[in-house]
């Protein structure tokens, strides 16, 4: 009997969620929200999600090429406390996000154009009993970190995210991975704020901070990794120029894990953890290295010897 129901009810249940509401949701909500859409079902949410160009990817170091035109940014108001307008920081349901007013500018870095920062946000892992399971989206030869913060930026030109996806290079998103060490004074407030976004759609305004204090020295910055690609929620728009920064942000561990106390719904019954995208496939894609690789130089010349003494046998045979 049981099993004549399941056999009557299934072909529902997948008609229900094929067309239903088509939520997107992270592997660990899954449990929780059956009918929902996780990473590997994002295509059925929307097919941008299961295209070539996809993030977050791993970044393989021994695989990325030097570019030279990938030159130090101009970090332009990243240095005002934009008195203006306080931010908004809002718990919508799959992360952490601050508004922006688009004052804050990048350029140079290898881009073509400047672009304005809109908001950021952050990804995190979860607090275990023995330690912590990191949260990060990209990751460097396999390693992910604690967590990692997201800086997007639309092309100048553009007044809302929503006309930058069309373009190509709409979007320059700057990756922070944060590691565990000592607490950071400058993420003291915003973490405080995290207590009054407890649940999904909770949102509150704070006094602005300088986005330079939010990430490492500017002097720091000046290794990156380049690649193109997508956003790493649906709709995945491939319109993202990415930078993923070397020198990590450091937070301490209850810094970290007071991200872990957020919901990721209105009833506070499933914690906000491992909300990141698990990598996707490189394909033909090459990620770029703002600096000449310590291994590659010798490991050229070295080659280079052998070489040369063969040309000079075959031409003197
Ligand atoms: C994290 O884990 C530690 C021990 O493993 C525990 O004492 C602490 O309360 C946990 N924190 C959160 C935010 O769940
Ligand atoms: C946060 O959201 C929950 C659920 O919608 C609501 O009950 C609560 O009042 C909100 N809290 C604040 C501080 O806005
Ligand atoms: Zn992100």
């Amino acid at each position: 009997m049981e099993l004549l129901f399941l056999v009557l009810l299934s072909p529902l249940t997948v008609k229900a969620a094929a067309d239903g509401e088509k939520e997107w949701c992270y592997q660990s909500q899954k449990c929780a929200l059956p009918a929902c859409a996780e990473p590997r079902a994002w295509k059925t949410v929307n097919e941008e999600c299961g295209k070539k160009y996809q993030s977050p990817i791993n970044i393989v170091t021994n695989k990325v090429e030097y570019k030279g035109d990938l030159k130090p940014f101009i970090f332009e108001e990243y240095d005002t406390t934009q008195k203006s307008s306080p931010w908004t920081i809002e718990n919508n349901g799959h992360t952490v996000k601050v508004s922006l007013s688009g004052s804050a500018k990048i350029g140079a870095g290898g881009l073509q154009n400047k672009y304005k920062a809109m908001e950021f946000h952050f990804h995190w892992g979860s607090n275990l009993t023995e330690g912590y399971s990191p949260g990060s989206e990209h990751s460097i030869d396999g390693e992910r970190y604690a967590m990692e913060l997201h800086i997007v930026h639309i092309k100048e030109s553009f007044s809302t995210t929503t006309e930058a996806v069309k373009d190509e290079e709409g979007l320059a998103v700057l990756g922070f991975f944060i590691n565990i060490g000592a607490e950071n004074e400058n993420y003291a407030s915003l973490i405080k704020k995290l207590n009054e976004i407890v649940s999904k759609g909770n949102k509150t305004t704070m006094e602005p901070l300088r986005l330079d204090s939010l990430i490492p020295d500017e002097e720091n910055l000046k290794s990156y990794y380049r690649y193109r690609g997508s956003l790493t929620t649906p709709n995945c728009n491939e319109a993202v120029i990415w930078t993923i920064f070397k020198a990590p942000i450091t937070l301490s561990e209850s810094q970290v894990k007071n991200f872990c106390e957020l919901y990721f719904n209105e009833h506070n019954t499933l914690q906000m953890t491992d909300n990141f995208r698990p990598v996707q496939p490189l394909n033909d894609r090459i990620v770029y290295n703002s600096d000449v690789s310590v291994i590659q130089a010798p490991a050229k010349a070295v080659l280079g010897i052998p070489t040369f003494i063969y040309l000079m046998i075959l031409l003197f045979q």
